[in-house]
């Protein structure tokens, strides 16, 4: 992929892209940094942030959507995560308008206000990975073979920085594990009474470059399992009887888990370091978003493309809910044991995990974009 390519295509002026930002009186710097800002990933594209701009160099960001289902099965680590992804973005963004970001959770807001301070510095250097921010984006394709090279693999473990590492699953066994851990993941989430009316909302039936949710063309199925998976989702009746008689989660999963885990250069599981003292705090999950985050930058710096795979860390969490439903605990607890030992690691050190690879074309047809800054923003009469 060519990250250029890329960045024409997702910033070409376009009717399907955000409009002009209208924004509250807002200074520069700080609107442009808001505005790059904007490009962090969140699961589903929810985008679970408001800012509220406070003065030139204070922006209180409050967060929302802990309360989904998908978060209460593993305490709003997804939030979290994508909060440091967006911290990472701005203090990228705004390293090239020379100002440092300092960043604390607010206390008594139940961890759900970040303040941050963008003060000038001149020790401040300017972050190359800025010139990818807007292009990075998750590919869900099937990627080509081509192993990483050794220096690929080694700036990609520096990007993700102390307290972190970077574990590799590349051969076609650990690629296999890792596809079949993602299907039975898959399968648990789409027979899930609790998630069908958050699944019937993620995706974008009409729009290739959808504002606020994940264009059905950014997913990878086919024409004919596109149809069959809109059909499904009008009725949670349908599905219910589809899926515990004719087996419907299956086409998708394998085009959607199967064929793209098989291909790709390598699964990863990004893990707190074995001597990390904190692995469970909002804190901590704010921390590994940003090493994410860099990770996510630097596989886009260096042309390859990325998909997170968080469906296991969620599934796996099921069998605890106080709702979960018997019939999927012991598919569940399999997930757990099943991650466990495929991230070789205990689950309190798992912070992220996807696929990498170089992707077949760097033509972009479809992508989630961004909220306008005007509708990110945090009105007094109107809290997040
Ligand atoms: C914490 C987190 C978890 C995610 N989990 C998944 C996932 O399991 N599968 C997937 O295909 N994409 C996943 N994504 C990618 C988001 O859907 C994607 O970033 C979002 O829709 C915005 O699109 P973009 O990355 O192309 O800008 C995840 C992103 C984040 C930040």
């Amino acid at each position: 992929m060519n990250a250029g390519c890329l960045i024409e295509a997702v910033m070409a002026p376009s009717d399907a892209l955000p409009r002009a930002l209208a924004g509250p009186a807002l200074g520069e710097p700080l609107r442009a940094i808001l505005d790059g800002g904007r490009w962090a990933p969140s699961g589903d594209n929810v985008q679970p942030w408001r800012f509220h701009v406070l003065d030139g160099e204070r922006v209180d960001v409050t967060l929302h959507g802990d309360d989904s289902f998908y978060e209460t099965l593993w305490n709003a680590k997804g939030i979290f995560l994508a909060a440091g992804g967006l911290l990472e973005t701005l203090r990228i963004v705004a390293s090239q308008h020379g100002r440092r970001l300092d960043w604390q959770l607010a206390s008594g807001t139940g961890n759900k206000r970040i303040r941050l301070r963008f003060t000038s510095d001149v020790a401040v250097a300017s972050d190359p990975l800025q010139h990818v921010v807007a292009a990075r984006s998750v590919q869900r394709h099937a990627y080509r073979l081509t192993p990483l090279t050794p220096a690929q693999r080694e700036r990609l473990e520096r990007s993700v920085g102390t307290g972190f590492e970077l574990a590799w699953n590349e051969t076609p066994g650990s690629r296999w594990q890792a596809a079949r851990l993602n299907m039975k993941a898959a399968d648990i989430r789409f027979r899930l009474p609790q998630t069908f009316e958050t699944n019937q909302h993620i995706l974008d039936w009409d729009q290739n470059f959808s504002p606020d949710r994940i264009p059905v063309k950014a997913i990878a199925v086919d024409a004919l399992t596109r149809r069959l998976m809109k059909l499904l989702l009008k009725r949670w009746r349908w599905l219910d009887f589809m899926n515990r008689y004719l087996g419907a989660t299956l086409l998708p999963s394998i085009e959607m888990d199967l064929v793209p885990g098989l291909a790709c250069a390598a699964h990863f599981v990004l893990r707190f370091s074995a001597d990390a003292a904190d692995t469970t705090s909002p804190q901590a999950t704010i921390r590994a978003g940003q090493a994410m985050q860099r990770l996510w930058l630097q596989a886009t710096a260096e042309g390859l493309a990325l998909q997170p795979s968080m469906a296991p860390a969620l599934m796996a969490g099921y069998h605890r809910h106080p709702d979960a439903q018997p019939r999927f605990m012991a598919a569940s607890r399999h997930v757990a044991e099943s991650l466990a030992d495929y991230a070789r690691a205990p689950p309190h050190r798992i912070a992220f995990m996807g696929r990498i690879g170089t992707p077949r074309s760097s033509h972009v047809k479809a992508r989630s974009v961004r909220k306008s800054l005007d509708e990110l923003a945090s009105k007094p009469d109107r809290p997040a």
